[in-house]
């Protein structure tokens, strides 16, 4: 059985129709990456299965339970088992690191601030920025906030973990770093990862399988290798000729 089993899910604004009865299953234990072009849905799709936003038709099972008509109260238990890397990195900037970092803490969890101290600072080691708990957010560079917004994405230790974006706006050497970290984390923590990415080699070296959206749907969904040379029109159209060149040659 699939941990995250999506059926028929639509949402509109207004008359714009960004998902039409996307259906898609996630694995456990799996990294699926999302594409599509900007602006198919894929923020919209995540934000749908942590509860974020209201749907208009459609089932989302979550471990065997309909969660899609939960209210706010039962979607609170559900997301602290949920993990979510924000597109936009949102750290709070009137917060220092440690309190980033132990945010999910104390609002999902009863814990000492003993506890919390402990946590805070294995998390920053797992993302390779032991003791930095006294920085300000905005000392930090682009890279280094993305690994602490990760950090606070993992700190409550959860099941799966949700990242929009994760190496948005980074230099090729923070990137791979970034594709890196969450490998290892895959690993570490042993959490199911849904990845939405543009970046197609990223993308092809870390996932188990790739989702393609397109017109509000799955288009297709494969591992990388089948992806790669699939004869699907919207699958070779969105990867093009030359990508697909360099994909094959790395
Ligand atoms: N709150 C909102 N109100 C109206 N339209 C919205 C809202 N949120 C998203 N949309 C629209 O829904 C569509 C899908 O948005 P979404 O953010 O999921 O795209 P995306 O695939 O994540 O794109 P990108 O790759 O650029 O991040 C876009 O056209 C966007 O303008
Ligand atoms: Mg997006």
């Amino acid at each position: 059985m699939a941990l995250f089993e999506v059926r028929g899910l639509r949402k509109a604004f207004g008359r714009h129709v960004v998902l039409d009865g996307l259906d898609i299953d996630i694995f456990a234990g799996e990294i699926v990456t999302i594409i599509g072009e900007s602006g198919s849905g894929k923020s919209i799709l995540l934000k749908a299965m942590m509860g974020l936003l209201d749907i208009d038709e459609g089932t989302i099972r979550f471990d065997g339970a309909d969660v899609a008509g939960q209210t706010e109260q039962e979607w609170t238990q559900t997301r602290r088992r949920i993990g979510m890397l924000f597109q936009e990195s949102a750290l709070f900037d009137s917060l220092d690191v440690y309190e980033n970092v132990a945010y999910a803490l104390r609002v999902q969890t009863t814990r000492t601030e003993e506890e919390i101290a402990t946590r805070v600072s294995e998390t920053l080691a797992l993302v390779g920025l032991p003791g930095i708990e006294t920085m300000a957010p905005s000392d930090l560079s682009g890279g280094m906030r993305k690994r602490v917004a990760l950090a606070r994405a993992v700190a409550v230790r959860p099941e799966v973990v949700f990242y929009d974006e994760p190496a948005e706006g980074l230099d090729p050497i923070n990137v791979t770093r970034v594709n890196r970290l969450l490998l290892g984390l895959q690993k570490t923590l042993q959490v199911t990862s849904v990845v939405v990415t543009h970046n197609l080699k990223a993308a092809f070296a870390i996932s188990d399988r790739l989702a393609l959206i397109h017109d509000g749907a799955v288009a297709a969904t494969a591992a990388p290798d089948a992806f790669l040379e699939s004869s699907n029109p919207v699958v070779r159209e969105f990867i093009g000729d030359r990508m697909r060149r360099v994909l094959r040659a790395s």
